[in-house]
């Protein structure tokens, strides 16, 4: 069994997602579904699908105009929220340590953190994606998650650019995100591999070792394309 999980980004619309939703009702599969949708179409009916959050406070309540705490989103229906996206850390100069903050947030209020990391095009020419990925884990996952949190790899330089790494490089990521996990006594936390996700590359990416899902940016978009994705795999 494999999570699939769409991230929507800033993008859709509450008919959309009923739109989604009655798309997957009929889908045959063992497999998790989860939307990760903008704030204002969180609900607590997500159907076939779980339904998740892109981005939660880092603060539990205050003075923090626009913010959106864990217990706000729990209470508005979602299950899951993605922390430390890389359009996060690009675009807000979201670190380890923020991203470590907003996961505990989330778990504290029984949501569950799809905690992201990935090396970026500049990284990975200086020959430092192992150590990124490896700072990552160890920085980013909180002291004591009690097992509720999912990692996300998303190269960075490849998320929307039509761009995947090798097979090779993949199943290497992941290889070292699982053995780092286990020293972090988390061995068995699911992996999902994210950037450029289709419906005719899904099924090899979930065939690599360690690879136990995907995280799916513009093809989680429209039932045609999300759907061969959730069943690429049983
Ligand atoms: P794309 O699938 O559009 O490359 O986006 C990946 C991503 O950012 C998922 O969170």
């Amino acid at each position: 069994m494999k999570i699939i999980a769409g991230n929507w980004k800033m993008n859709g619309s509450s008919d959309a997602l009923k739109n989604m939703q009655d798309a997957l009702r009929d889908v045959d599969t063992q497999n998790t579904v989860i939307l990760c949708v903008p704030f204002t179409m969180l609900t607590p009916d997500g159907g076939r699908a779980a339904i998740g959050a892109q981005d939660v406070s880092a603060h539990d309540h205050g003075a923090f105009t626009g913010e959106v705490s864990a217990q706000m989103l729990r209470s508005a229906g979602a299950k899951y929220v993605i922390v430390g996206h890389s359009e996060r850390r690009m675009y807000h100069g979201e670190t380890n340590d923020i991203v470590r903050t907003k996961a505990e947030s989330a778990i504290a209020n029984d949501i569950i953190p799809i905690i992201c990391v990935g090396e970026t095009m500049d990284e990975k020419q200086a020959g430092k994606t192992m150590s990124v990925i490896e700072s990552g884990v160890r920085e980013s996952i909180p002291s004591d998650p009690r097992g509720k949190i999912i990692v996300a790899y998303e190269p960075r330089w490849a998320i929307g650019a039509g761009l995947t790494p090798t097979a090779a490089e993949i199943a290497t990521a992941h290889e070292l995100i699982a053995k780092t996990l286990e020293s972090m006594g988390l061995g068995g936390t699911p992996v999902l591999y994210g950037a450029s996700v289709k419906g005719n590359n899904a099924a090899e990416i979930m065939s690599i070792p360690n690879v136990d899902g995907v995280l799916v940016g513009g093809a989680s978009l429209k039932p045609d394309d999300f759907i061969p994705i959730i069943t690429a795999v049983k």
